[in-house]
C-alpha cells in the first residue's frame, strides 16, 4: 500500500527539523563573558609575584603594548620601555622611579617624555581603568626593566596611600587633591598623630573631600586646567 502524500511530507518535515535540532544541540554553547573588570590581586603578593602580575596586566587590561614596545629602536611614536627604570630615576628632579611611574600613569600630562607627543591615557580612569593595586604591580614590572623592583602592595606614592599604609614619602599631599589626575583621595588616618585625649577621625571630614569632587575629567590631549601639579 502507498502512504498518502500529506503524512509523508509531514514526516519528512519532522525528521528534518529533528535532525537540525539535534545537530544544533551538539554545538558547544559558549556564554560570552564581558572582560574581567579587575584582576584578583591577593594582598600578600611578594614583589617578585607583583612583577609577573604587572606584566600580565600590561599585556591584557592595561593595553600598554598597543602603544609601547620593549627593545625596539628607530623612529618610534611611543617611548620604548627597555631599561626605563634607569631613566625614571632622573626624569623629574625630586621624583623617585616609583613616583615617576605613578605620575606617568595617574597624570600622564604632567611630564611629557622629550621627543614624544602627549597621548598616553590616564590609566586609572575608563576605558583602561586599572585599580591602584594593579598599577602598583605594573610599577613593579616597570622597575624590573633596568632596575630592581622594590614596591609592595603596601607602598604609598603620590597618588595612592594603601589603607593603614605609610604616608607617601615625597611630601606632595596626596589627600589634598592637588593632583588633578589623582583618584578621589582616600583618607589616611594612620598618618595623623592624635593629641592626647583627641579622637582620630576614621573618615576624613567632608570639608577635606569637597575640593576633590568637582575635578573635571582629564581628557587626553588637554592638559588639566588647574595646573597645580608639581613638576
Ligand atoms: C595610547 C597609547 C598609550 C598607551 C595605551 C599607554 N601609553 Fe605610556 N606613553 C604614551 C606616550 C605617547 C608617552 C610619551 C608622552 C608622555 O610622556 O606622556 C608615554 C609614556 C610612558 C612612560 C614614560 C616613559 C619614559 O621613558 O619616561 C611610561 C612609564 C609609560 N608610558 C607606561 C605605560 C604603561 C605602563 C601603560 C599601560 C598601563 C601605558 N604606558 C599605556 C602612550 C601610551
Amino acid at each position: 500500500m502507498t502512504i498518502p502524500l500529506i503524512p509523508r511530507i509531514g514526516a519528512l518535515v519532522l525528521a528534518t527539523t529533528g535532525f537540525y535540532a539535534y545537530v544544533g544541540s551538539m554545538v558547544p554553547q559558549n556564554e560570552v563573558q564581558p572582560p574581567p573588570t579587575s584582576i584578583v590581586i591577593p594582598a600578600d603578593l611578594t614583589t617578585e609575584q607583583m612583577v609577573t602580575v604587572g606584566r600580565e596586566v600590561m599585556d591584557t587590561k592595561g593595553l600598554c603594548f598597543t602603544c609601547h614596545t620593549i627593545g625596539r629602536s628607530g623612529a618610534l611614536r611611543f617611548p620604548d620601555l627597555a631599561g626605563v627604570d634607569e631613566r625614571a630615576k632622573t626624569r623629574v628632579p625630586g621624583l623617585s622611579d616609583v613616583d615617576y611611574f605613578a605620575q606617568s600613569m595617574y597624570e600622564p600630562e604632567a611630564f611629557i617624555v622629550p621627543g614624544f607627543n602627549p597621548g598616553m591615557p590616564v590609566i586609572n580612569r575608563p576605558p583602561i581603568g586599572l585599580t591602584d593595586q594593579e598599577i602598583l604591580c605594573v610599577i613593579a614590572y616597570l622597575q624590573s626593566l633596568g632596575g630592581t623592583p622594590t614596591v609592595t602592595l603596601q607602598t604609598a606614592h603620590r597618588y595612592y596611600t594603601p589603607a593603614g599604609g605609610a604616608p607617601a614619602a615625597t611630601g606632595a599631599p596626596a589627600a589634598a587633591g592637588a593632583a588633578p589626575g589623582a583618584p578621589a583621595a582616600a583618607p589616611a588616618p594612620s598618618d595623623q598623630k592624635a593629641a592626647p585625649g583627641q579622637q582620630l577621625p576614621l573618615i576624613a571630614p567632608p570639608a577635606q573631600k569637597a575640593p576633590v569632587a568637582p575635578t573635571p575629567p582629564v581628557v587626553p590631549g588637554n592638559p588639566p586646567a588647574t595646573g597645580t601639579a608639581p613638576r
